[in-house]
């Protein structure tokens, strides 16, 4: 087949077209059976191919026919040997990858800031994280990725790890030496698991980071939905053979998802292969170029910095997507979140996310110079509304992570124990039952199951002194923290 071609997405209107008399799910049966107002609004081609896996239109559990094929594509596009469609988002194919290599007791080696997909595949799996400090940029206040050296450095002392979980690219678009841990992992007879949630175009760029395939990696859970062009909660998860079991990556898949897989969200992941396979490089060099002509146009404008290359050179930092744009505003003497609420207000803009520090906007190939130039027009008006009033200077907190405790309990035996709450400041020597995260750089200080030390609960309220966003407690005030209960002897 041709990556011209969409088996899934045209046997499903192929298979709409003969108008079948439908005895059987969705009851909505073409629309006729669902509220007017929703169904106008939606229109009658979506709802014709909101199907189910009756006969004709294969099983995404067991695909034999047309979600087999558009999935061969895909693999062929991506460069994999085998690629699994997910209705389930990325978190669904990264808790497959994860399940599908570690079982109860089993090590994995994984950065600290983690999605909290592979937080909770790690609890249901029963497996133990060992954490690898990421690359912290004490400069913009974010966490980069994990190194050669540093999984070198954890396989060494776990040589028995069961995967090595890297996240690439980052959120902010910045890749690791990827072929570099692959390498050392693969000295270890150890896959390499890769979140690439923010990673789907690179693979169809040479100006791009390596993909997971074109590194190596044996696993990789790919969002399709965030930048590739298919609708929301659609992704894939690419392999490739030799040390994970695509036998077991189907059976883990199929338990961890739904049986009534959304036709829409697949159809719109066969047609979104096609677009990146057949033009994608093309696409991308426009999207890199409006992106990089719009950072030249950002970084004229006073106390704005809009990082680009000159972020590279480490091992963490060794190569970027330049078509995030991570807009500093420190030097406006405003946060990030300021900006984000300033630019809904007065120019309707929606960023794809703020910190103290920052505002990242992602440019697509949906975008236009147009929209740039709106982007530019309003960051120009905001730097000389905010440059005339600025008062003082946004107070440079340094950004560094304390030790990452000791887990004296699986994530999972954690979870599931019975837990109480104490006063924040009695808690050291504890077992924490909860998450405390601290934003920026976004990396946790407890999971469940680690040993509360005074060293962490001080670093806690030193971030919250100077007004930092702590999250992840059932008690936001932090006044009181879920730990595990004590066992007393009985007398
Ligand atoms: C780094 C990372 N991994 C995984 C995910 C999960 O992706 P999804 O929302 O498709 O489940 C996200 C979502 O934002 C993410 O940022």
């Amino acid at each position: 087949m041709s990556q011209h071609e969409t088996p899934l997405f045209t046997g499903l209107r192929e298979h709409a077209n003969k108008n079948p008399l439908q005895f059987h799910i969705p009851g909505h049966k073409k629309g006729q059976g669902m509220d007017e107002e929703f169904k106008n609004f939606i229109g009658p081609n979506a709802l014709s191919i909101d199907l189910i896996n009756i006969t004709p239109l294969d099983d995404l559990h067991h695909p034999k026919g047309m979600i087999k094929q558009a999935q061969e594509l895909a693999a062929q596009a991506f460069g994999a040997d085998h690629t699994f469609f997910s209705v389930q988002g990325t978190s669904g194919a990264i808790m497959t990858m994860i399940m599908s290599v570690v079982s109860p007791g089993d090590k994995i080696l994984v950065p600290r800031n983690v999605h909290k997909s592979i937080m909770t595949a790690i609890v249901f799996s029963g497996a133990t994280p060992i954490f690898i400090h990421p690359e912290i940029d004490p400069e913009l206040g974010i966490s980069h990725g994990i190194t050669p050296d540093s999984v070198e450095k954890a396989l060494n002392q776990h040589p028995d790890a069961k995967a090595v979980l890297v996240i690439n690219p980052t959120y902010f678009g910045f890749a690791a030496d990827l072929k570099g841990i692959v390498n050392v992992a693969h000295r270890f007879n150890v896959p390499v698991l890769v979140d690439e949630a923010h990673g789907v175009l690179i693979h169809f760029h040479d100006h791009m980071p390596l993909s997971a395939m074109q590194a190596g990696a044996d696993m990789a859970a790919t969002s399709v939905h965030k930048l590739g062009g298919s609708l929301t909660g659609s992704s894939i998860l690419n392999v490739k053979e030799g040390l994970v079991s695509p036998e077991r990556i189907q059976t883990i898949l199929s338990m961890m998802t739904t049986t009534s897989t959304s036709y829409i969200l697949l159809a719109s992941l066969d047609a979104a292969r096609r677009r990146l396979a057949t033009e994608g490089y093309t696409l991308i060099e426009k999207t890199i170029r409006l992106a990089s002509q719009t950072r030249e146009k950002i970084n004229e404008i006073p106390n704005l910095y809009c990082v680009g290359e000159e972020k590279l050179g480490t091992s963490a930092t060794f190569d970027y997507d330049p078509t995030k744009l991570l807009i500093s505003v420190k030097d406006l003497g405003i946060t990030g979140y300021e900006v984000e609420t300033w630019l809904r207000k007065n120019y309707n803009i929606e960023v794809e996310l703020s910190d103290l520090y920052n505002i990242l906007c992602l440019i697509t190939t949906a975008d236009h110079e147009k929209d740039t130039m709106i982007l530019v027009e309003a960051l120009t008006k905001l730097s000389k509304e905010k440059s005339s009033s600025k008062t003082e200077e946004i107070k440079s907190l340094p950004v560094h992570v304390p030790d990452i405790p000791v887990l004296a309990l699986s994530p999972r035996d954690a979870f599931y124990a019975n837990t109480e709450s104490v006063p924040f400041e009695e808690s050291a020597g504890r077992i924490i039952a909860e998450f405390v995260m601290v934003y920026p750089p976004g990396i946790p200080i407890f999971i469940p199951g680690e040993i509360i030390t005074n060293e962490n609960l001080a670093y806690i309220k030193e971030n919250l002194e100077a007004g930092l966003p702590v999250q992840g407690p059932e008690d936001a005030n932090l006044n009181y923290l879920k730990v595990i209960q004590e066992q007393v002897a009985i007398r």
